[in-house]
């Protein structure tokens, strides 16, 4: 469209990519979120993925690219190279070269005090809960609810006492806490623990620090000695092995080969880096590094968000918009996803999810709202040959129509049984409407999947939020070339 030449930067109608007849993916549309739904090897990655993908990038959008699979980064590298971004790719892999101490980074940038333990606490939170959730969440509610409700208490007291003692945060003095934390009421008081104990020596320089300080921090820090010489030692032995296994589990890869060198020393790379055009690969697969490499997908996508929506509108202009990007997402989804997505649009955020079913979703997220409540934030949708409920979903989603239906009857009466009347006949095409599907659920069962069978086509019904295609119905399909 000429219109395209006189936006301004970043504006929300340029066109993306264009769909021909006056139809087009907008960077507006990129703002409402993208899911992609199909089968394995029904083309997702291959079809739709690459080709949001290459508009993204030709855009000069930003982004994370979070990673299950060995194969993405070479198609990263692949679509960055074909659309002249190479040199802004930032690929962070087991080697090192690109390193990001989150919680230096989260120090340096929280203001003044509480909020920096409420931050950390987050992430700590967000870690470990996608860490428990893969592990059968949907069955757990209640009891999950409250070891969740023991761990989240227990960080916020952790993080805060190196704070008061003005001593930086770090993983091995957290860890070191915990592992020094008193057991029984009896071993708080003993003077072997008083002697021995980092827990011990943090509260008495805690309170040194606190006490010459004019602010009134006296109360709050008592509230965190009483947590750690009353409540945690008093707490059951179920519970506190529990929630000491957890944070030793959540920090574990942290503080270990691959990953200790990437997080927990020095920092040359940071998610504000996207906010300037890099895109950020996190090639540490789950397939390959298994817990270690869902870890580190999660604190970066994690940071990655917070500092999405700490982003400030520029006056007089338009942010860059910045993509987190994950395939095969049931890897990295978590329910802040659907807070985060529905605030980030107004932040120049656009996230893509790729998935094979809602099954995906519902099996980490543990119920139907939560998956609603994602999906409903990622509002254009792509849908790839598939099977199964998702087809019901979508076919749902475009809604019905009344359509007229034709019926042809006939029927014959063998006249009356006293042999008077002869025996009589009618027949006739009737009219009756019936509500229909605009898209029947089977039609997904048989779009083209690419490869050479298919042509390296592959057809994918797209919906973008509602919008009315030049059709008059609200989705359309679309054919890609893999090749
Ligand atoms: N670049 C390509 N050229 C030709 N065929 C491909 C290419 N990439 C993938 N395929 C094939 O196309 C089909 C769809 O692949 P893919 O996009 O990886 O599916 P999904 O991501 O949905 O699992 C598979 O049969 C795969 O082997
Ligand atoms: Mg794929």
């Amino acid at each position: 469209m000429s219109q395209a030449a006189a936006l301004p930067d970043f504006h929300p109608l340029t066109v993306i990519r264009d769909w021909q007849e006056g139809e087009a993916f907008r960077l507006g549309d990129a703002l409402t979120g993208v899911a992609v739904f199909g089968a394995t090897g029904s083309g997702k990655t291959s079809g739709a993925a690459k080709h949001l993908a290459i508009g993204y990038l030709a855009a000069d959008f930003g982004g994370l690219v979070l990673c299950a699979k060995k194969e993405e980064r070479r198609q990263w590298v692949e679509w960055a190279a074909a659309t002249d971004r190479s040199e802004d790719l930032v690929i962070i892999d087991a080697s090192g070269d690109w390193r990001f101490n989150f919680l230096d980074w989260e120090a340096s940038r929280a203001g003044e005090g509480a909020g920096l333990t409420l931050n950390i606490v987050a992430l700590l939170d967000e870690i470990a809960g996608a860490i428990a959730g893969g592990a059968g969440k949907a069955e757990g509610g209640g009891d999950n609810k409250f070891f969740e409700d023991a761990l989240h208490h227990m960080n916020i007291n952790l993080v805060d006492l190196p704070l008061f003692a003005g001593l930086p945060v770090s993983l091995p003095l957290l860890r070191s806490i915990v592992n020094t934390a008193p057991r029984s009421p009896a071993e708080a008081l003993s003077e072997a623990w008083q002697q021995e104990s980092v827990c011990a020596a943090m509260l008495r320089e805690a309170k040194k620090v606190v006490s010459e300080q004019s602010t009134n921090n006296l109360e709050d820090y008592e509230e965190c000695r009483q947590y750690w010489l009353q409540e945690f030692p008093a707490l059951s032995e179920k519970t506190r092995s529990i929630i000491t296994l957890s944070f030793s589990m959540l920090v574990r890869p942290f503080l270990t080969r691959p990953l200790r060198k990437l997080f927990s020393t020095d920092t040359n790379i940071t998610p504000e880096d996207a906010f300037k055009g890099k895109i950020i690969i996190i090639d540490l697969p789950v397939q390959e590094f298994r817990l270690a490499g869902r870890v580190a997908n999660l604190a970066w996508k994690y940071c990655f968000q917070v500092a999405v929506l700490r982003r400030m509108q520029p006056k007089g202009r338009y942010l860059r918009p910045v993509f987190l990007w994950a395939d095969e997402a049931q890897n990295f989804i978590t329910e802040f996803d659907a807070e985060y997505q529905a605030v980030a649009r107004s932040a120049g955020g656009c996230t893509v999810y790729l998935t094979q079913n809602r099954e995906s979703y519902r099996r980490v997220l543990g119920n139907n709202d939560a998956v609603d409540s994602l999906l409903g934030n990622l509002q254009a949708k792509f849908f790839c040959q598939n099977s199964g409920d998702t087809n019901e979903w979508a076919a749902k989603l475009f809604g019905e129509h009344w359509l007229k239906v034709k019926t042809t009857s006939f029927s014959s009466n063998a006249g009356s049984p006293d042999g008077k009347d002869s025996t009589s006949s009618s027949g006739g095409i009737s009219t009756s409407e019936q509500r229909r599907f605009l898209v029947e659920p089977s039609l997904f069962t048989v779009l083209k999947r690419g490869g050479e069978i298919y042509d390296f086509q592959v057809e994918a019904i797209v919906y973008k939020g509602g919008h009315i295609f030049a059709d008059g119905s609200p989705f359309k399909l679309l054919t890609f070339n893999q090749r």
